[in-house]
């Protein structure tokens, strides 16, 4: 039996600007998961996945499953047309769709797999290309952040279709994630974005601008011992502002944010696509649950708290 597996991610600073070529922050979650097992026999190939409710031979998979997708990504990578017999299996406990990267983890664990199924190995830097390969048939336009942070598991500072600069965590920093428990596709709100964009392109690049403004801050801020970690919140705070005047936060959102000020965070914002989804909170580690208990009060349907380093 093969075994392998892949993290979450949050977006700390700079979604949706890193789309249109600004940096962008993300870290890994290595608190929720997606893991994909193989075990060889059986008549064809087939694919199990119970949380995306899917079971079918690769055979007979339509052209845009996902799962089959990132099938045949590797399979060309390994310029191989088929496989052998077995069972693939596919588990996440990342929640789907809210912005905690289950699709390029699901697809990140299932090449890691097949790579073990052959006897292949596939670098940090494969896994992310052939993850970026199937986000490209899911999201359309995605800049790559989700796949390298994903794969790299490592925290990133990220510019589009530059290379991987790894970010060095100079203090370990607690954050409060809270899902609203809405799934908003990012392929939907990433495209609502981009109309906006195409009718009034001076506004949204102004907005672009100013996150990059913010990202290239906290990037000194997380990397030098000399700034406190609580200006990072700041920066939180300032991002969301323009996360909201884009039009990608929601009011549930919104809810949870403010709770989590309210219960002391040093900052909070969304993360990931938004309209709906996850958000985040930087908070000092003695009222981590405060934080957590305000979140649920306020609606939120999970909270995970991490700590990023
Ligand atoms: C999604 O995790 C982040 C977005 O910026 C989309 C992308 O970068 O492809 C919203």
């Amino acid at each position: 039996m093969i075994t392998a597996s892949a993290p979450g991610k949050v977006i700390l600073f700079g979604e949706h600007s890193v789309v249109y070529g600004r940096p962008a922050i993300a870290a890994p979650v290595f608190n929720v998961s997606a893991s994909a097992q193989i075990e060889a026999g059986g008549p064809g190939f087939r694919v199990i996945a119970p949380d995306l409710a899917r079971d079918f031979w690769l055979r007979d998979a339509l052209p845009d499953e996902p799962l089959a997708a990132a099938i045949r990504a590797a399979l060309a990578h390994f310029t191989l047309d088929e496989l052998p017999p077995g069972t693939l299996t596919v588990q996440s406990t990342i929640p789907l769709g809210r912005g905690l990267g289950s699709g390029a983890a699901i697809s990140a664990a299932v090449v890691r797999a097949l790579a073990g199924f052959l006897g292949r190995s596939l670098s940090p830097a494969d896994v992310s290309a052939l993850v970026f390969e199937v986000e490209k048939l899911h999201h359309g336009t995605p800049s790559g952040i989700d796949n390298t942070v994903i794969a790299f598991a490592q925290p990133v500072y990220f510019i589009k279709e530059r290379p991987i600069q790894r970010l060095r965590v100079a203090r370990p920093f607690t954050l409060v994630i809270g899902d609203t428990g809405v799934v908003a596709p990012t392929r939907r709100v990433v495209g609502a974005l981009r109309q906006r964009w195409q009718a009034n392109p001076q506004r949204y690049e102004g907005y672009f601008d100013e996150i990059a403004v913010i990202a290239r801050h906290a990037k000194l801020a997380i990397e030098q011992e000399v700034v406190a970690v609580s200006a990072l919140g700041k920066l939180m705070d300032e991002n969301q502002e323009i996360l909201e005047a884009m039009g990608v936060s929601s009011p549930e959102l919104a809810g949870l944010i403010a709770a989590a000020r309210a219960a002391g965070a040093w900052g909070a914002k969304l993360s990931g696509a938004g309209g709906g989804g996850n958000m985040i909170a930087l908070v000092p580690p003695e009222i981590v649950a405060a934080v957590q208990t305000a979140l649920v009060a306020a609606g939120a349907s999970g909270v995970i708290v991490t700590e990023i380093r």
